[in-house]
């Protein structure tokens, strides 16, 4: 009789093998994802577990229709638009042409198209080449269809100049489709020849599930592969010390990352660029929120001219005055951990993972547009990675 619960064992087999085929951390938080994964292949096979795991190893195609599953697709039009913004004022302007962007990790085709908009929009004779190890999300975006509430992200004029309704869809006009090619790529494999030529790499919540080991051999392998390239991640990716490869750049309101041969900036490492808004703290008086910001940026420039113990003093008075901002504990996490303090650490993480849990939409917009899964993940994984 086909059993219809997958054990812990079998869990942490299949968890294992993602790890080493994809980069996959094997958190806890993912257990649930993947025993639902699990169940639902096997409904189409009609495989017991143990054939399961014996076809799995055996087959290519049972591990690629299984990380078809596992993979979290999630993403938008011109999600964090501020990396738009900063591309558009100060990084394109400065690149011979012509030019290519690198969607590492494209999720649905909503980057990569964002991007060709924008090169559009700028009249800039440049290509986006967009890269998934998901062949169902490579087909989507080649697809390039979107449903109404896939599309959110895009003004009406960005809709009107570069989308077209067809039934109850949107599809991207064929000048942008022209700029975008796809191509299935593993990102803990080396750089592939196609993207060798980019001079900007979109990288945006694809490393936070990845175990460190894996996020730190991508970044290292596209500093040596494309020691030009300008590189963004998402903002809680930058906390895998990113800094002995990359010298991090700050433009406008957020920042960027170069190999550190090019830019000969100072290096920093560890910290999450700090974005406080007023609306973040709450209801807190005026010149709290001055404060507040002053506090947040003076402890992120600490961190990163290497003085944790200085960050450590600004992070707890920003987490004093703002007790339920999720984003002060997880800043004041990571100094004190950068400071080896682990059991403060622990506690500082903790914070920030309750206080998440306790209010997701609100922290939906602190977090700046990450989604509170994929930041609550992170902490469940340093909570780990953190012993008592
Ligand atoms: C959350 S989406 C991010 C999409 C987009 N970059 C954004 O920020 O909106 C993460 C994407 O990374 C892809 N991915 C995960 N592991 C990967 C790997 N090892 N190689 C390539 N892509 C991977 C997933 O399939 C998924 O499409």
């Amino acid at each position: 009789m086909i059993a219809l619960e997958p054990s812990e064992a079998i869990i942490r087999r299949v968890a294992e093998l993602l790890e080493s085929e994809i980069g996959l951390r094997p958190e806890s938080a993912l257990r649930a994802r993947l025993r639902r994964c699990i169940r639902d292949e096997l409904a189409v096979l009609g495989l017991d577990f143990e054939r399961y795991l014996r076809a799995l190893g055996a087959s290519a195609s049972l591990r690629q229709a299984l990380l078809n599953r596992v993979t979290v697709q999630e993403t938008g039009f011109f999600r964090h638009p501020e990396h738009f913004e900063i591309l558009a004022q100060h990084i394109l302007p400065t690149l011979p042409q012509p030019l290519s962007i690198w969607s590492a990790g494209c999720a649905n085709g909503q980057e990569a198209f964002s991007l060709a908009m924008l090169l559009d929009e700028l009249g800039i004779d440049g290509r986006v080449i967009a890269t998934d190890v998901s062949t169902s999300a490579l087909l989507r975006t080649n697809a390039a269809s979107y449903a109404a509430r896939e599309i959110t992200g895009l003004s009406p004029e960005r809709i009107a100049r570069h989308l077209t309704p067809v039934g109850q869809a949107w599809e991207v006009n064929p000048s942008i489709r022209a700029r975008v090619s796809t191509v299935h790529h593993n990102l803990i494999e080396s750089v592939p020849h196609r993207v060798r030529s980019s001079s900007v790499v979109f990288c945006r919540n694809v490393l936070i599930y990845f175990s460190d080991q894996h996020a730190r051999g991508f970044l290292d392998r596209v500093a040596d592969a494309l020691p030009q390239a300008w590189m963004l991640l998402g903002a809680a990716e930058t906390i895998w010390s990113i800094g002995d490869r990359y010298d991090t750049v700050r433009l406008g309101d957020t920042y960027a990352y170069r190999p550190r041969s090019v830019s000969g900036g100072r290096v920093t490492g560890g910290a999450l660029p700090a974005r406080v808004a007023a609306s973040q703290v709450g209801a807190g008086h005026a010149d709290d929120v001055a404060a507040i910001a002053i506090l947040a940026e003076a402890g992120r420039e600490s961190l990163a001219s290497g003085d944790p113990a200085a960050a450590v003093v600004s992070f707890r008075k920003w987490a004093y005055l703002a007790a339920d901002d999720a984003l002060a504990h997880l800043h004041l996490a990571l100094a004190l951990e950068a400071m080896n303090d682990r059991p403060s650490a622990q506690r500082a993480f903790g914070a920030a993972g309750r206080l998440l849990g306790a209010d997701p939409a609100r922290h939906d917009y602190a977090i700046d547009g990450y989604s509170p899964n994929e930041l609550y993940k992170l902490l469940d994984a340093k909570q780990q990675e953190l012993p008592q």
